[in-house]
């Protein structure tokens, strides 16, 4: 029987899930799982192969063609696809702005989900996306369901943004945030919606410290009679 502990974090865009997942798993000396990292990658690869995302065959051979590895160094996420690093051009607005279209087809999803849930199956692992806690890890142990004022997220998400790439306006961080979590929540395969046994963590007003504590309150709570 496997006893190792999965923690899944769900939420909309640019809630802190990544954050609130890196401090946990350096706290609990955990692997940590960006899954979004993956839809990333998967995107910007069919942008540079020009797949058209209407013509499934095309998708299901594109698929075939990428390996997808992660490289965790200081609890940082580092992803290389195909031996490529992408961890910094997935986050740029191409791949933000395409990301949404991509992890909406069932094909991508499968695969992911298939790669996902080998990860987690023998060690402790904390993993943050849109469908952990439904879809990928439904036994998880503890399901947390993030969410914040959009507006918040926009400024959060720009001021990082804005460092690396000065032409980014604020608006169109927020367009792209609003876009996403629409396209997130109404999609037809595994939309993001809060598993009946998550608990909701509103990060509006918290620091990222406030809330590593309200996780590891949670966590504790786990062990106890
Ligand atoms: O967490 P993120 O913003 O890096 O995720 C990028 C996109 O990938 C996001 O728009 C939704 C999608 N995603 C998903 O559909 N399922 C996941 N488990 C993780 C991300």
């Amino acid at each position: 029987m496997s006893t190792n502990i999965v923690i899944a974090i769900d939420g909309y865009s640019s809630c802190g899930k990544s954050t609130l997942a890196k401090a946990l798993a350096q706290k609990l000396h955990f692997i940590y799982v960006d899954s979004g990292a993956m839809y990333r990658a998967v995107t910007l690869y069919f942008l540079r192969n020009h797949v058209d995302l209407h013509d499934h065959a095309q998708v299901a051979e594109a698929l075939k063609n990428i390996h997808l590895n992660f490289h965790s160094r200081d609890y940082q996420t580092h992803i290389t696809l195909n031996d490529e690093e992408v961890s910094d051009e997935i986050r740029q607005m191409p791949v933000s702005d395409n990301v949404s279209d991509v992890a909406a087809l069932r094909e991508v999803r499968h695969e992911m989900v298939k790669q996902q849930q080998r990860m987690g199956r023998s060690k402790n692992i904390v993993m943050d996306g849109r469908d952990i806690g439904t879809t990928v890890f439904p036994d998880a142990q503890l399901k947390i369901f993030m969410t914040a004022d959009p507006k918040v997220r926009a400024e959060r998400r720009y001021k990082e943004l804005h460092e690396k790439n000065p032409d980014v306006t604020l608006e169109e961080v927020f367009e792209n945030i609003a876009h996403r979590d629409y396209q997130d929540t109404t999609r037809e395969e595994s939309p993001l919606v809060r598993a009946e046994d998550a608990i909701i963590l509103d990060n509006t007003n918290l620091t990222p410290d406030q809330q590593l504590q309200f996780a590891l309150d949670k966590i504790h709570a786990l062990s106890e009679p």
